[in-house]
């Protein structure tokens, strides 16, 4: 490898056993953006540059990375989400685009007044970071883990928004507060699900973020929605990001609970994945 037009028969020829090539295509310009700043374009035009030693080492180090099934968001240190940049290290669940369509109908519904919002479940803080970002209000976050705190502590300062963040176990304490919205994608993959992830998700993302027991699937819905019906304040929203295929057990759950007006919103991909329900 001598020049950038190298870069891409080098990724091809280490990796495409074990990537399809479309996916290899897109990680190497992610790669090149990162590294060298250039955009696709730039990096037609400037084929012909020779690249320093220190460049070929960092390209070296992620093919090797990507060798290792390690998400290259995790390699790179960095992800887009919501048109947003955000730290993310192993240990952070990296964010999902169906996460950014959940974000966008929590803007839609309420773009004209001043809110209260908290997010249970932060992880890297792509959520709350994009509501504040676009919203007009008071924003808060909490998660179990330590990391993720510090992770999304450190995003907001990144994106420039000011977020309430404190560690906090969901399942084992009540939330003391009032707010307006309440939003949560909490763990919902069900631990017999592990056998269809790629191992790319498997071995580097952390369990405590994705995994919930087979025989009790709805425990964090059903824990969020009866204390947030505690604390969301008279017509306060409460929004979901679901596992696909629980929709009916989810919505039985909210009503069951006392709350009215429930949604089931379909992904980009025509699964269920997003509930919005309101409090009396
Ligand atoms: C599916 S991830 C969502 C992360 C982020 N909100 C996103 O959408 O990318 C679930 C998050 O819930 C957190 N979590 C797991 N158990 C929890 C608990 N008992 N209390 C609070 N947060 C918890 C995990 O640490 C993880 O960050």
């Amino acid at each position: 490898m001598k020049k950038v037009s190298d870069i891409l028969p080098y990724f091809l020829n280490e990796l495409s056993d074990l990537y399809p090539e479309n996916e290899l295509k897109s990680i190497m310009y992610i790669s090149i953006n990162s590294h060298l700043g250039l955009t696709k374009s730039g990096t037609i035009l400037q084929s012909e540059r020779i690249l320093e030693d220190e460049e070929i080492s960092v390209f070296i180090n992620v093919v090797n990375r990507l060798q290792n099934m390690e998400p290259i968001q995790y390699i790179l240190s960095e992800t887009k989400f919501f048109g947003l940049s955000f730290h993310t290290k192993k240990g952070i669940l990296i964010p999902r685009p169906e996460t950014e369509e959940l974000v966008d109908w929590i803007i839609k519904d309420n773009k004209n007044s001043e809110k209260r919002y908290l997010d249970i479940g932060t992880g890297s803080g792509c959520i709350i970071i994009s509501l504040a970002k676009n919203l007009k209000g008071i924003f808060d976050a909490i998660d179990v883990s330590e990391k993720s705190i510090r992770i999304a502590d450190k995003n907001s300062i990144k994106n420039k928004v000011n977020i309430n963040m404190k560690q906090t176990d969901i399942l084992c304490s009540e939330l003391e507060g009032g707010w307006d919205v309440i939003v949560s994608n909490p763990p919902y993959v069900l631990n017999s699900e592990k056998e269809l992830m790629n191992k790319n998700i498997l071995n580097w993302e952390p369990n405590l973020a994705l995994f919930v027991e087979d025989d009790n699937p709805l425990l964090f819905y059903k824990e969020i929605a009866k204390k947030s019906s505690n604390v969301l304040r008279k017509n306060g929203l409460l929004y979901f990001e679901i596992n696909e295929n629980f929709g009916k057990e989810i919505i039985n759950l909210l009503e069951v609970i006392g709350f009215v007006n429930i949604e089931l919103k379909k992904d980009i991909n025509g699964k269920d994945r997003m509930v919005k329900a309101m409090c009396k």
